[in-house]
């Protein structure tokens, strides 16, 4: 039975400060009480507040970044959780669960990579372009394509470009970069080859781009990892909310569906079926 990591524990977490980012989007740095050592891009938390103000379930966030004992949260607003944790001041505490989930698995030295962000879908990229740097892949080797509706909705998007490696906006409206989604870019960047049409792909976003990227991966062979974002229960194995069905030819093939939170969120296309809608 798939554990949670040995490494989560449960304990509080003191908000440094609360930013909004656009229309939409907050930055949450927070110091936990015991400083936990670097982690891995794409693994999470479930936070809460300590406050009767949140919703008893916790929600699930992707580590976006860690500054000595602090970790950062880059949260897109959409419901009572959200707004909740997006309303907190300064010195206020909340409850942190994790680190949760497997990550980025470990990156190849010397083989081209992109990462496909769709939106809020960028979050677990910003550590994991720093894992695939520090595990030997070239700058030169690695493109990031940063997808959303809008430019007001990349988040950040300067400081993805800041790591050094190359990262390309598609935008929905055409309002910055490519016009149109990040599928269609990489595409176009391979048909004028700006990016070898082996480069093996990682992804993050909503579940039509990851069923897409799904697709490719099956219809060219070239292997990808996605990074799910399943609506969570618990977090850590127990309540059953976050199956994801498996491939029966697959690795994880001999359940029907996989856990996302304790055998994911990081899952290889060859293992998982993502749902077409
Ligand atoms: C492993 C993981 C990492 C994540 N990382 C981040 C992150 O770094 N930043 C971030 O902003 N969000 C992230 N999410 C998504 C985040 O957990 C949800 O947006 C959050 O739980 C919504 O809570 P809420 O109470 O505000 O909204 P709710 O009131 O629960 O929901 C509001 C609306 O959004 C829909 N919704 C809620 N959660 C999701 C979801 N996961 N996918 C699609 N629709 C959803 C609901 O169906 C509803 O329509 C992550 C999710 C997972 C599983
Ligand atoms: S969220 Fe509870 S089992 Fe995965």
């Amino acid at each position: 039975m798939p554990r949670p990591p040995e490494d989560s524990r449960s304990q509080t977490a003191e908000v440094i400060s609360v930013e909004s980012l656009g229309a939409d989007g907050v930055l949450l740095r927070v110091r936990p009480q015991e400083p936990l050592p670097r982690l891995r891009g794409a693994r999470f938390f479930m936070l809460r507040r300590e406050d009767r103000l949140s919703p008893a379930i916790p929600r699930p966030f992707s580590l976006y970044d860690q500054a000595g004992d602090e970790l950062v949260f880059l949260i897109k607003l959409l419901g009572r959780g959200t707004r909740a944790l997006g309303d907190m001041q300064p010195g206020a505490r909340l409850r942190l669960i994790g680190p949760l989930g497997n990550g980025w698995p470990t990156f190849t030295p010397a083989q081209p990579l992109v990462m496909l962000a769709g939106g809020i879908g960028s979050v677990p990229f910003l550590v994991g372009i720093a894992d695939a740097l520090r595990e030997g892949v070239a700058a030169e080797d690695m493109t990031m394509i940063y997808g959303a509706a809008t430019a007001a909705q990349l988040f950040e998007f300067e400081r993805f470009a800041a790591l050094g490696v190359r990262v390309l906006a598609a935008t929905d409206d055409g309002s910055r970069g490519f016009a149109g989604h990040a599928l269609e870019c990489l595409a176009v960047e391979q048909e004028e080859g700006r990016i070898p049409p082996d480069a093996w792909l990682y992804a993050c976003g909503p579940g039509p781009m990851l069923a897409a990227v799904e697709r490719l991966s099956r219809n060219t062979g070239v292997p990808a990892w996605l990074s799910l974002e399943e609506l969570m229960g618990c977090g850590v194995g127990i309540c059953n909310g976050c199956p994801v069905p498996t491939r029966p030819e697959g690795p994880l093939g001999a359940w029907n569906n996989a856990k996302c939170c304790v055998e994911g969120p990081v899952f290889s296309t060859d293992a998982i079926q993502i749902a077409e809608n």
